[in-house]
């Protein structure tokens, strides 16, 4: 048994960027010296509108911006922030587990999360609400041990407040 969403898979010939998505990647360009520069602000759109950037969308990114797709996947591979195979939860949350977090408790706030949750680091949870991940240092080692869900910062985690979250998973 998973707690993976299904692999999303596109049939054949059915694209996958609705027109508003188009409009939005075309109004990089004008603020790029070429089209291959718009290439992680409209990875950025695909994710943000997707919540992953399958493959069928690497090939209609690769139209739009006159590239090969293979340009578009290396890109995409470089970073581990895109998911290509199905989409995060509606909340992505990353547990920091560099060294100030890690010496604070964050892998054991993360392990403690993920239990709650009925997931490995990584998944998502079964009602597609939640994915919980690493994260390396968010720039708040002060407030170690903290995550980054969303847009919010969660500082001086314990497993009260991460429990608290898991409650309502937003961010
Ligand atoms: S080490 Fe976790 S925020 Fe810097």
């Amino acid at each position: 048994m998973t707690n993976q969403p299904a692999k999303t898979e596109t049939p054949a010939g059915q694209r996958v960027l609705s027109e508003a998505i188009v409009a939005e990647i075309k109004a990089y360009f004008p603020r790029y010296p070429t089209r291959q520069a718009v290439t992680l602000p409209a990875l950025h759109v695909v994710n943000a509108h997707l919540r992953h950037v399958p493959l069928q969308a690497v090939v209609e990114i690769a139209e739009l911006l006159e590239l090969a797709p293979a340009q578009i996947q290396d890109t995409l591979s470089f970073y581990g922030f895109f998911k290509q195979d199905a989409p995060h939860g509606e909340t992505r949350a990353w547990v920091c587990r560099s060294v100030s977090c890690a010496l604070r408790g964050g892998e054991e706030i993360l392990e403690y999360m993920c239990q709650k949750a009925g997931i490995e680091p990584g998944q998502t949870t079964d009602d597609g609400r939640l994915t919980l991940e690493f994260g390396e240092c968010l720039g708040a080692c002060e407030f170690a041990p903290c995550m980054l869900a969303g847009d919010t910062l969660h500082k001086n985690l314990t497993e009260e407040s991460a429990g608290k979250f898991l409650q309502s998973p937003t961010g």
